[in-house]
């Protein structure tokens, strides 16, 4: 039987029992004696793979620390998995699906066959096809209702049709195209957001991309129906419509439904997570803006990754060391979230993105075979751009109660050198990693406030307040200059990462039935809103709301 047919209880693996018992010892493990004793522990844990280096030394960890972790992962099967994984077998169990955005980065010339068909094919098909487009809007071929070049493109999706999108079109500015287009981002059903955007474009030379997987979110369809309304109004006309508006979906016949010609409709399969799908045809804004041969480089480096992980021991592969760290804290340390800082302007949008594929992946509470899981699954993943966070929430990290392990992100050249700004930047991140590691004892405190020349009773009054814990872990990736590739192998990391995770606890890291309920609610909800006389909620504090609302659009 397969991993994700089995009910696999991760608490009652001899790992686990071996790291709650090493847990214990490590009890009074000190990172910053350790780091004193062993000049080699740098060395010891680190280690870089495509364009990524990862210093992995300020954890809670020693060499016993990480190989009773590996050999966690090894009992959870993960070897099989991963196999399972990229053979296309339908890991994603509760959807009887497989799992293959890994396929969308493979060279030309593999296979990989899904019920007898060689779905590499398909997927070299969609480059061809995004290739073909992405030349005729650079080439100014493509031209609006009235024969003005495409300028702008607006990508109207949402969740996985859009975050990823929009972290490495925004990530890869520096490769945006002379020849390119602005591209855009409407996602929210929120009216605010849809003016803003419109208010801001030429409808005569703009292309709305509409990007969903299923062509039935409500958000996007929403949008995209918003967006035709306007381009009529401003001139467009139906028949040249199709000039305007094209598709990214797998629902091939809503989105024909809708008005887009076929031929500009590109595909996207069932075997392809929406949180995992920036690398097909979704990400279509992205090779608009930064053209198809930077996209291309972008999945190169997710397939090098890719290779590292299938291919590398256990010990020296970076997503698994990444993944179990996190099992470490999260499990064994009763970490509930896990920070994520990157010190580079260019990756402002990776915190949404990794929300996302880590919350809906592993934001689950039952075992592949449905039984309750027995241990904590996915944490809460928040963050954002150093050194703004320095300013704000860091201050928790520091002193607050919670144990938070973070990751660092770092590229060690800018690709905008302005005077020694990188040199500080690169400075703060070290200074911040290094300052939750060592902390500040009460002997330092105090030896500071005296020699600032304080009295005896206000040395001993201000002293606690300036003690810091330290000990608190976190990593460290260093990126060499932000490129498509290495952005790629980036994102594919953490990707990764969460199907460690997710196997490791058992769990179903492709489905997402939580989201369906809200949406289900929320239609039922809209009803009762618009309705000229509705049934009552099923709750007062619902029906109280419902009324406020009518009350102030009434008549
Ligand atoms: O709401 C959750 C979700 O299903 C995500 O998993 C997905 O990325 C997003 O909605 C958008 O879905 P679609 O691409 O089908 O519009």
């Amino acid at each position: 039987m397969s991993y994700y047919q089995q009910a696999f209880d991760v608490t009652s693996q001899p790992a686990w029992k071996a790291l709650q018992e090493h847990r214990d010892v490590m009890q009074n493990f000190n990172m910053r004696r350790t780091f004193l004793a062993d000049p080699e522990r740098f060395h010891e844990f680190s280690m870089s793979c495509c364009g990524l280096f990862l210093d992995y030394s300020k954890n809670l960890v020693t060499q016993e620390t990480r190989d009773l972790l590996v050999n966690l992962a090894r009992e959870a099967g993960l070897a099989e998995a991963t196999r399972a994984m990229f053979a296309g077998e339908p890991v994603n169990a509760s959807e009887g699906r497989p799992v293959l955005h890994t396929a969308l980065r493979r060279p030309m010339g593999d296979s990989l066959l899904i019920d007898g068909h060689n779905i590499m094919r398909d997927v070299h098909a969609a480059l061809a096809q995004m290739t073909d487009i992405v030349g005729r809007i650079h080439n100014k071929l493509w031209r609006g209702y009235n024969d003005k070049a495409i300028t702008d493109v607006v990508n109207i999706g949402i969740g996985g049709s859009y975050l990823g999108p929009e972290l490495v079109s925004e990530a890869l500015l520096p490769y945006t195209q002379q020849s390119g287009v602005r591209c855009h981002y409407l996602a929210n059903i929120d009216g605010s957001e849809f003016r803003e955007l419109t208010a801001r474009l030429n409808a005569e030379t703009t292309l709305f991309i509409i990007s969903s997987k299923t062509f039935g979110t409500l958000e996007t369809l929403k949008n995209a129906q918003a967006a035709r309304t306007w381009y009529l109004a401003k001139g467009g006309t139906e028949e040249k419509l199709y000039r305007h508006f094209i598709a990214v979906s797998s629902n091939k016949q809503a989105a024909v439904e809708f008005g887009i010609r076929e031929k500009n409709i590109f595909p996207m399969w069932d075997w392809v997570g929406g949180r995992y799908s920036l690398w097909s045809a979704i990400g279509l804004p992205i090779a608009l803006a930064i053209g198809m041969a930077n996209f291309k480089d972008l999945l190169s480096g997710a397939y090098a990754m890719d290779c590292h992980f299938r291919d590398e021991p256990l010990e020296n592969n970076m997503p698994v060391l990444l993944a179990m760290l996190g099992v470490w804290y999260h499990n064994f340390w009763g970490a509930q979230t896990h920070a994520f800082l990157p010190y580079d302007h260019y990756l402002r949008n990776f915190v949404k993105h990794l929300q996302q594929m880590d919350m809906e992946s592993n934001g689950k509470s039952v075992r592949q075979d449905g039984s309750p899981v027995s241990c904590g699954t996915g944490p809460v993943i928040w963050g954002g751009v150093g050194c703004n966070g320095q300013h704000a929430y860091h201050q928790l990290l520091h002193q607050g109660t919670p144990l938070i392990p973070a990751d660092f992100i770092v590229p060690v050249v800018s690709h905008n050198p302005v005077a020694d700004h990188h040199q500080w930047l690169y400075a703060n991140c070290l200074s911040q990693s290094q300052a939750l590691m060592l902390g500040k004892s009460r002997e330092e405190a105090e030896a500071e406030l005296r020699g600032k020349g304080l009295p005896e009773a206000e040395v001993k009054r201000l002293a606690p307040h300036k003690v810091i814990p330290g000990n608190r872990p976190s990593n460290t990736l260093v990126v060499e200059t932000l490129n498509p590739s290495r952005l790629g192998a980036l994102i594919a990391l953490y990707e990764h990462k969460v199907f460690v995770q997710g196997v490791v606890w058992g769990i179903n890291s492709f489905d997402q039935w939580g989201v369906e309920l809200g949406k289900e609610l929320g239609k039922n909800l809209y009803g009762r809103l618009t309705a000229y006389e509705a049934p009552p909620a099923e709750d007062s504090s619902t029906q109280g709301l419902i009324d406020y609302f009518r009350g102030r659009h009434r008549g």
